[in-house]
């Protein structure tokens, strides 16, 4: 790995390299003129059901443990695969895990709030608080907080998604090794598609892109917010951060390539598009894809390739940021019979 990551704090807890596999059937499923498709395996990053948040996470702990902190908190929706995994990541660290959680999806299937990743949570032994239906979530925080300080902890804490600069160095490390991958393996031209939410992963790729200039371009699929312009911004501005924390120039305003169009009527609201792609990568590739995150950022690409948005020779390559526990929160939006 290259060594400009090595002035930051990190702690190990990545299977690395993950795997850059083909998906050969799938794109034998999508006609003649669908470009290679590759997948980055970031669901096999190993730590607790593994996913894109450990990538962060070795990070975010590495920063935690170097300021002497001894709790971890952190908050996300009721399913959030980062609580879950920032949990597990804690708990490998010998820190205190403190997630606050927003019920803020309106979603009502029957496991969603019990099951998938709430419930390993609770595995992981978390301290698990749910901000209050109607409350000021930022007077919660305040308050456990404050708690957590008067009864002697030390708390760090990371936002949702983890999506700091500090969260985002994990994405511009993983970029580089996808670019490796890719220049190893001869693939270009390349693109890699991903699901884009809280913005971390998409600036850290393409803050990443910035010491591999010749790699693959970036291009997010809009999973969360319903304004796009202003999450472009937002994602821009973290990517200008985290690039000025690595000591490399700022990309170029227009690398923030964000896709609208696939968030449907909510983030975490199951759309149609997102069940055929969770179905379509498990019956073609033998691979779970998730019904927040990863099935809808499969289903804009599918769109996308369906489109002919993509040239037949630019290579393909889904980065599959994880989140698979969710598919049980959802059991009804699958479940035949
Ligand atoms: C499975 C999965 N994929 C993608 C994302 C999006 O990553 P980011 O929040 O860094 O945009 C998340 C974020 O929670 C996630 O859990």
């Amino acid at each position: 790995m290259s060594g400009v990551f090595d002035k930051f704090a990190r702690f190990p807890l990545a299977h690395l390299p993950t795997p850059l596999t083909e998906m050969k059937p799938l794109r034998a499923s999508l006609g003649p003129a669908c470009p290679r498709l590759f997948i980055k395996r970031d669901d096999c990053t190993g730590l607790g059901g593994g996913g894109n948040k450990t990538r962060k996470l070795e990070f975010i702990i590495g920063e935690a443990l170097a300021q002497g902190c001894d709790t971890i908190v952190t908050t996300g929706a009721l399913q959030s695969n980062h609580a879950r995994q920032t949990a597990a990541a804690a708990n490998t660290a010998g820190l205190k895990p403190v997630l606050v959680l927003l019920d803020m999806v309106a979603y009502e299937g029957h496991a969603y709030r019990r099951s998938g990743n709430r419930l390993l949570d609770d595995i992981f032994g978390a301290d698990v608080r749910i901000i209050p239906q109607g409350s000021d979530p930022t007077a919660f925080f305040k308050q456990v907080m404050d708690e957590l300080k008067a009864s002697g902890c030390k708390p760090y804490f990371t936002p949702a998604g983890g999506s700091t600069v500090t969260g985002s160095l994990g994405y511009a490390a993983a970029y580089v090794e996808i670019a490796d991958q890719l220049a190893e393996r001869g693939i270009a031209p390349a693109r890699i598609v991903h699901a884009s939410s809280s913005g971390g992963t998409q600036a850290g790729l393409v803050a990443g892109r910035q010491l591999r200039p010749e790699g693959p371009l970036v291009h997010g699929i809009n999973v969360y917010r319903l304004d796009t312009d202003k999450m472009r911004e937002d994602i821009t501005a973290l990517a200008n951060d985290t690039a000025g924390r690595l000591g490399v120039a700022a990309p170029m305003p227009g690398d923030v390539l964000l896709e609208d169009g696939f968030v449907g009527e909510a983030y975490g609201i199951p759309t149609p598009e997102m069940v055929e792609a969770v179905e379509l990568l498990a019956r073609r590739e033998g691979i779970l894809l998730d019904p927040v995150y990863t099935g809808k950022g499969m289903a804009g690409m599918l769109a996308l390739i369906r489109r002919g948005a993509f040239a037949r020779e630019e290579a393909l390559v889904f980065l599959h940021t994880g989140g698979m526990p969710g598919l049980f929160a959802y059991e009804e939006e699958f479940k035949k019979g």
